[in-house]
């Protein structure tokens, strides 16, 4: 095993990771973007997939939920792998009123609940923002997109807890123009200005936690991940000569 978590080797992992929480959502993402995809890590069934997408290294790995989960990872990643950009791609729940169920959320910056951040530097308040390069890639994919999906970037709150929601707190960020609340960005953007490396979350909305919003039908769901995985890829690829990314 070459780390605790990533039983890899160096070398393993392309320079661009996707970055899905769900395990099995990394497997389905790497079976569909490349077709000589082949598993490199799946220590506590966390499976890492490495091939290429259009003659273009890539991995895609599952984070676990939650920032501790997702920092193990990153930190591994960056530390013993080389990576240099992540790119998570997940759900989160809307918060603003603009922002609808099936909609895409690009977290410029995150605010937190978490202290894994404040940890960092004594007395300071850390910003926790994406990479430029990464932001500007997905937000140019998203101005020219063709699908109808509605984009919004701005920031969104890593928190902690799923089920536990301090009252009036999703109100009080909603008055600050936050758009969604989700549980990794924040802590994977301090692992990304630890290492100066890119990191970007790009978030499909599942639900809105303010205001009652219809359910998505599976299809539904699946066809707003795509778009949201096209923006993600887009970022993870920018600067490899390649157009747009198309999804096979
Ligand atoms: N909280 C955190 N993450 C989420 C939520 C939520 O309410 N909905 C979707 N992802």
């Amino acid at each position: 095993m070459t780390t605790p978590h990533i039983s890899a080797s160096p070398g393993d992992f392309a320079p661009a990771v996707l970055f899905p929480g769900d395990p099995r959502r990394a497997r389905k993402i790497a079976q569909q973007l490349m077709p000589d995809a082949r598993l490199i890590s799946d220590v506590r069934s966390m499976e890492a997939y490495t091939g290429t997408y259009r003659g273009i290294p890539l991995s895609v790995m599952g984070s676990g939920m939650g920032m501790p989960s997702a920092t193990i990872y990153a930190t591994e990643l960056f530390e013993v792998f080389d990576v240099q950009r992540i790119i998570r791609v997940g759900t989160c729940g809307g918060i603003h009123p603009d922002v609808n169920i099936g909609d895409t959320v690009i977290a410029m910056g995150a605010h937190t609940t978490s202290a894994m951040n404040s940890q960092r530097i004594p007395h300071v308040h850390f910003s926790a923002v994406a990479s430029w390069q990464l932001l500007h890639a997905a937000a140019h994919a998203a101005s020219n997109r063709a699908d109808n999906t509605t984009v919004h970037i701005g920031t969104v709150l890593s928190e902690d807890h799923f089920y536990f929601k301090p009252e009036g707190l999703l109100e009080r960020l909603q008055n600050y123009g936050t758009l969604a609340v989700e549980m990794e960005a924040a802590a994977l953007y301090g692992v990304a200005a630890e290492y100066q490396r890119d990191a970007l979350a790009v978030l499909t909305v599942s639900d809105t936690v303010l205001q009652d919003g219809p359910n998505m039908t599976p299809e539904q769901r699946e066809s707003r991940f795509q778009d949201a995985l096209r923006l993600a890829l887009t970022a993870a690829l920018h600067n490899s000569d390649l157009p747009e990314a198309e999804l096979p």
